[in-house]
């Protein structure tokens, strides 16, 4: 990834760098250089992310009256950016004047930090000072914040920390310390001062950032966490005063894992990137409720509470910690759409607590087909997305006698007949599901929990195995992310660089014997042949279309003639080798077929 001096490009283009799971090395530059870090490693300051897991992440400034409209254009795409020279290229001039316009008169600190805790939510991440450089709280260092430069003309972070610690849960700031792009000498910004003198990062450093920094972690009383961001090329003297201003100040603060040369408490995964497989140590990863962190007068996507749940669970499933993002509107309200899904899933958190709040990550390593699962105190937490059609689920794997199933039904658990079948355990369940949302069976087993991490595929539900599983012969497999719209990232692992000799393999483990239809998501030019074949020998080789959009394609039946442990393999035969990108495998049961 390419950086201009001063300006730090969001990549375009589709890159590809390391995931954490696969190999723990640092991500690029964007979300600086991390490391695994356990929890061991950081004391008591661990317990923010034990006793939490899920947490708010608020983004509110100047962006959120302009809303990704300038000028009677729209910018589709993450909004805070909009005065960058990728967006609308918002002279800083111009920028820095529609502050007289930002007057957030229905801003409400109580019914916020109320939102948070009926959400479930442990903490609040609020823009203290975003990219743009403008403070969203009384500076006494620079006079472009809300209080000098608005007719709000009030300290809105004096009111929510204060309403935070009146709710019980935590406050802390997110601060960019590397960009600002009003201020001389920031990455981004003007090179000159206002009297045309000529001014590099340290200027920036000594007159704004390290003081700002001081002023965030001393006047706000306690601080959870404060989540630097965007370290780019920052040098590490820089982020090592920082780090030594928030542990002199705030001796039980988090610092993100985004400070850069690792010099964070814990690893920041990439924006809307939750991992597919478990990862070590101490991690959080950062979404949106919709599609912007700051508002965006058109983005309507809001995330159902279900989506919501299910984010969370399966965060803390892989290990990690989950903090959700609302943007203000311009009058200081959260968008109702946003309230509705904290509030409907964060009634659902109220009722399975030990789901998430200080859970274990899933024994499976990754989600099962039906669902995924968290651990509390030694029983297994099922939480079942889908429910489903036959009245069982089966659990694969699992080495441990079954000491008791139960179903929560209103609080209540109502005990369930569960069978083995080698370590297939097939759970009998009620035709009819008793929540909405997401169902929970708690399973009691004997002694430490054992589970074989075998790449199972249901006898019922479709299976899908990502590239992340498989083992990879004259081909790659690596990370890849790209942007959808601006700032909005997807992140997948893609086995690319196919040769005639290149193979994809997955060791899956058969329940039932007999067909199964077999799809694979690709993306790619042209046409494209596949082979996928089984270490028994039966093969289905198809051609289908691709495109720039990862989609699945249907491939054919496959064939198992016993149960057991098989080996899957797919190779491309004809077609563009320099664009087939492949993404995952599925299997479904012919059974279930439609
Ligand atoms: C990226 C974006 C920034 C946003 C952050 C949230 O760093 O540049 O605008 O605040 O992600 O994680």
């Amino acid at each position: 990834m390419k950086y201009t001096s001063g300006l730090l490009l969001i990549p375009l283009m589709i890159s590809s760098y390391s995931i954490f799971a696969q190999k723990s090395e640092g991500m690029d530059e964007m979300w600086g250089d991390q490391k695994v870090i356990e929890r061991s490693d950081i004391g008591a300051r661990a317990a923010l992310f034990d006793d939490g897991n899920y947490s708010m992440f608020i983004h509110w400034g100047i962006y959120s009256n302009i809303g990704n409209k300038w000028e009677d254009t729209t910018y589709y795409g993450i909004s805070e950016w909009i005065m960058h020279p990728r967006r609308a290229n918002i002279p800083a001039k111009e920028y820095m004047a529609e502050a007289k316009n930002f007057n957030p008169v229905n801003f409400d600190a109580k019914a916020i930090a109320r939102l948070a805790k009926d959400a479930g939510m442990k903490y609040i991440i609020v823009t203290s000072k975003h990219h743009d450089g403008f403070a969203m709280y009384d500076s006494k260092s620079n006079d472009f914040n809300i209080v000098d430069a608005t007719p709000f003309a009030r300290d809105p972070m004096k009111e929510l920390s204060k309403a935070c610690k009146e709710e019980g849960i935590g406050f802390g700031f997110y601060y960019s310390h590397n960009q600002d792009w009003t201020f001389p000498g920031g990455n981004g910004g003007p090179s000159k001062t206002a009297k045309g003198k000529e001014v590099g990062f340290d200027y920036y450093f000594k007159e704004k950032c390290l003081p700002q920094v001081k002023e965030i972690t001393t006047q706000y009383g306690d601080i959870a966490l404060v989540w630097f961001d965007t370290p780019g090329k920052m040098e590490k003297k820089y982020v090592e005063e920082l780090v030594e201003v928030v542990r002199k100040n705030q001796p039980n603060a988090l610092v993100s894992g985004r400070a850069g040369h690792n010099l964070g408490d814990y690893l920041s995964f990439g924006d809307m990137n939750i991992p597919v497989r478990n990862v070590n140590g101490l991690w959080e990863t950062v979404d949106v409720t919709n599609d912007s962190w700051g508002y965006a007068w058109y983005d309507e996507n809001w995330k159902s509470p279900k989506r919501i749940l299910k984010s969370v669970i399966s965060t803390v499933a892989r290990g990690g910690t989950y903090m959700l993002n609302v943007g203000p509107k311009p009058d200081g309200t959260i968008p109702i759409e946003a309230q509705n899904a904290l509030r409907g899933s964060g009634e659902w958190i109220d009722k399975y607590p030990q789901v998430i709040y200080k859970a274990d990550p899933s024994p499976w390593g990754k989600a099962l087909p039906w669902g995924d699962v968290t651990v509390s105190e030694g029983k297994l937490n099922l939480c079942i997305y889908e429910w489903p059609l036959d009245g069982e689920i089966v659990l694969p794997g699992l080495n441990n006698t079954i000491k008791s199933a139960g179903l929560w039904v209103d609080g209540a658990l109502e005990s369930l007949q569960a069978s083995k079948s080698g370590n297939w355990v097939t759970i009998k369940l009620p035709a009819r599901r008793p929540e909405k949302l997401i169902s929970v069976v708690e399973l009691e087993v004997q002694g430490e929990i054992l589970v074989d991490k075998s790449l199972s595929i249901d006898p019922a539900y479709s299976t899908e195995l990502p590239v992340d599983f498989a083992r990879a012969e004259n081909c790659i497999i690596e990370g890849k992310r790209w942007m959808e719209k601006f700032g909005e990232w997807k992140h997948i692992s893609h086995a690319h660089d196919w040769k005639d000799n290149s193979k994809v393999s997955w060791e899956v483990e058969i329940m039932e014997a007999g067909y199964y239809q077999v799809d694979l998501s690709y993306a790619g030019a042209g046409r494209l042949v596949w082979r996928i074949e089984s270490a028994e020998g039966d093969m289905v080789q198809n051609q289908q279309n691709a495109s720039h959009v990862y989609s699945f394609y249907e491939m054919g039946l496959l064939k198992f003639e016993k149960p057991g442990k098989h080996t899957v393999s797919v190779s491309l035969k004809e077609g563009d080798r320099a664009s087939a990108s492949l993404k995952e495998i599925k299997f479904t049961p012919l059974s279930s077929l439609e």
